[in-house]
């Protein structure tokens, strides 16, 4: 029985590496639909790239949605400095022909969980949580019809990427996180800790590109264009793959260990916010209310996600 998804996305490269992973995977996975968020770059943006990518997928029965054009209360910030001015610079990509769907993504999100059976259907969130909060608020009853949310963000024992305490996505709009974290849906969480360990190193992207495939080259292209930035920031000799290890979450969860613990977020401290402030050693007996994952197996993420983009065309 394939898992029914909703993908939350602000591509950028790395979400769309995650989308490619996600619709490679049709027997454990059904993708119903993809919503893009303002994030890495401005929402039309965004929504174009996702169109993108599910052409390249091959897989133009996929539907797109926009939904929010920037964080609930907080200015959007971008970061065009690491995914290029498009986004998703790299590869060359068509216009997309694909149609954006009319309906707004959040409504869509909150119909899709009213309409399916209960705790059939999991959200997979690649970028700032703004959509996701905006429709726990506006229909508060899918909080328990939500099977699971698995999100990229937040970091701990890794520290902040945006700044010295956050994550991007978390950081981009922390209210929202907050709002998400407090829902009472199982939560899985894919943190800096984990991605960091997640490099994809000139080994790992000749395996890639030695494909031959469009798919395999457009994800070499991409991802050696996003790498530079992080390449120098650190030093690797490999950059961290972020958004993909939510989708392997799904397909091969061994590959990753954690626990179910405390996790918090800043909204108040300018010299804090958006971090994810976790209990990972149950000092206190705040309500554990998320599966915290800190750390993963690099050799058999990069073997899953080669063996899924040789599907593609
Ligand atoms: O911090 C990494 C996250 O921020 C990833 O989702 C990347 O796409 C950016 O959105
Ligand atoms: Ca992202």
């Amino acid at each position: 029985m394939s898992r029914k998804i909703i993908i939350d996305t602000d591509p950028g490269q790395d979400d769309a590496v995650a989308i490619l992973l996600a619709l490679a995977s049709p027997e454990e996975i059904e993708v119903l639909g993809i919503v893009a968020v303002a994030g890495n770059v401005g929402l039309a943006q965004n929504a174009i790239n996702a169109r993108k990518v599910v052409e390249l997928s091959g897989r133009t029965d996929i539907p797109v949605y926009a939904g929010c054009a920037r964080p609930m209360r907080r200015t959007l910030v971008t970061a065009e400095h690491v995914h290029g001015d498009t986004g998703l610079n790299g590869p060359e990509l068509p216009d997309p022909q694909v149609p954006l769907q009319a309906q707004h993504g959040v409504d869509y999100i909150i119909d899709t969980l009213m309409n399916a059976e209960p705790k059939t259907v999991t959200l997979c969130t690649l970028g700032p949580l703004t959509n996701i909060a905006m429709a726990l608020i506006k229909q508060p009853e899918i909080a328990d019809r939500i099977q699971e949310i698995v999100m990229m963000g937040g970091a701990y024992f890794e520290v902040g990427n945006i700044t010295p305490a956050a994550e991007f996505n978390i950081y981009v709009d922390p209210e929202a996180a907050n709002v998400v974290m407090r829902c009472g849906a199982p939560i899985t969480i894919q943190p800096l800790d984990v991605t960091h360990m997640i490099q994809s190193t000139p080994a790992r992207l000749d395996a890639i590109k030695a494909l031959g495939n469009r798919s395999g080259q457009a994800v070499y292209d991409m991802l050696t264009f996003s790498e530079g930035f992080d390449l120098k920031k650190y030093g690797w000799i490999g950059a961290p793959l972020h958004d993909p290890t939510v989708i392997a979450y799904l397909l091969q969860p061994e590959l990753f260990e954690g626990r179910h613990c405390n996790v918090e977020i800043e909204t108040a401290s300018e010299l804090t916010v958006g971090m994810t402030v976790v209990d990972y050693w149950h000092v206190t007996d705040r309500p554990r209310n998320a599966t915290y994952l800190r750390s993963g197996d690099a050799d058999g993420f990069y073997k899953l996600l080669t063996e899924r983009l040789a599907r593609l065309p």
